[in-house]
């Protein structure tokens, strides 16, 4: 690569903008182009085929486009397509590039955090069933133990606009009882969806004040911070103008009013058709 290119962000819908939120805080210089792909959210409930084929066309996309690194902020997508995609796919068609996913960051420093070493985690279906977060918490933390909840209706209800309505508590309240009941020693909980932090506030309304909610968009754009650092090879080729670029695979107009809600200020937004 000869030019400097933006960073990629990819999603499934809009959850990853509440990553790309905290990364632009703390990376403001970079630019950035997000992608979701409205048109096929959610990916929650997906085989794990169709996961790794929808995840590779889009981060393959941003690839084409020349960002010399994606970050998947999507849980779902990472559990199911980062190390295929890391491990197979990149070397043989982008050797010189690098995609990251957002389970890491966090599993890597729960452990810390907790002091019961009882860690709840809600997820989406798919993210529960790859056993991701118990795997890689335990091999940060051997003695942790992990306690997992799918929430199959979080998704849609923010992707349809309706986290603030009096509605969503019953499935706020159903997933937290049931995650709660697998063990009342829990103190930690991790948000492992990158939606989820739409709900947050109604989260932590109805869970008891002693436990800890844990998002993920700081802790991501920390650990990119640090990445970068220790890659200068790697941010030398991103370029630094500060624009943001969105696209969707599904109505510009429409991710253009969403967004808003989900970022605070008026996005600028394209349509693309994925090959
Ligand atoms: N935001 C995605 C995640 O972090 C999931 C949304 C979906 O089900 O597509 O898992």
């Amino acid at each position: 690569m000869n030019q400097r290119q933006p960073i990629g962000i990819f999603d499934s819908g809009y959850g990853g903008l509440t990553v790309m939120k905290e990364i632009t805080r703390q990376l403001p210089e970079y630019d950035y182009m997000y992608l979701g792909d409205n048109a096929r959210v959610p990916y929650g409930n997906r085989s794990f085929d169709i996961v790794f084929q929808y995840t590779w066309q889009c981060v393959r996309h941003l690839l084409e486009e020349g960002c010399p690194l994606v970050i998947v902020a999507c849980n779902t997508a990472s559990a199911k397509a980062l190390r295929n995609i890391q491990q197979t796919m990149l070397p043989m068609y982008f050797p010189d590039r690098k995609v990251l996913g957002v389970i890491r960051p966090t599993t890597e420093i729960v452990g810390d955090i907790s002091k019961t070493n009882e860690i709840g985690v809600f997820a989406t279906q798919g993210t529960v069933t790859s056993e991701s977060y118990r795997l890689e918490i335990k091999r940060f933390f051997p003695n942790a133990r992990v306690y997992q909840q799918p929430c199959p209706l979080w998704v849609p209800i923010i992707e349809n606009n309706e986290h603030l309505s009096e509605g969503a508590d019953y499935f706020v309240n159903k997933y937290i009882d049931e995650l709660l009941v697998q063990c009342h020693n829990i103190d930690t909980i991790i948000l492992g969806c990158t939606h989820y932090p739409l709900l947050i506030d109604k989260i932590q309304k109805h869970l008891p004040d002693h436990i800890k909610l844990i998002s993920q968009g700081p802790l991501v754009a920390s650990s990119l911070t640090d990445y970068l650092e220790r890659h200068p090879e790697l941010k030398k080729e991103i370029s630094q103008n500060r624009s943001r670029q969105y696209f969707t695979t599904d109505d510009p107009t429409v991710f253009s009013l969403k967004g808003k809600l989900f970022v605070g200020e008026e996005l600028e937004v394209s349509h693309i058709e994925l090959t």
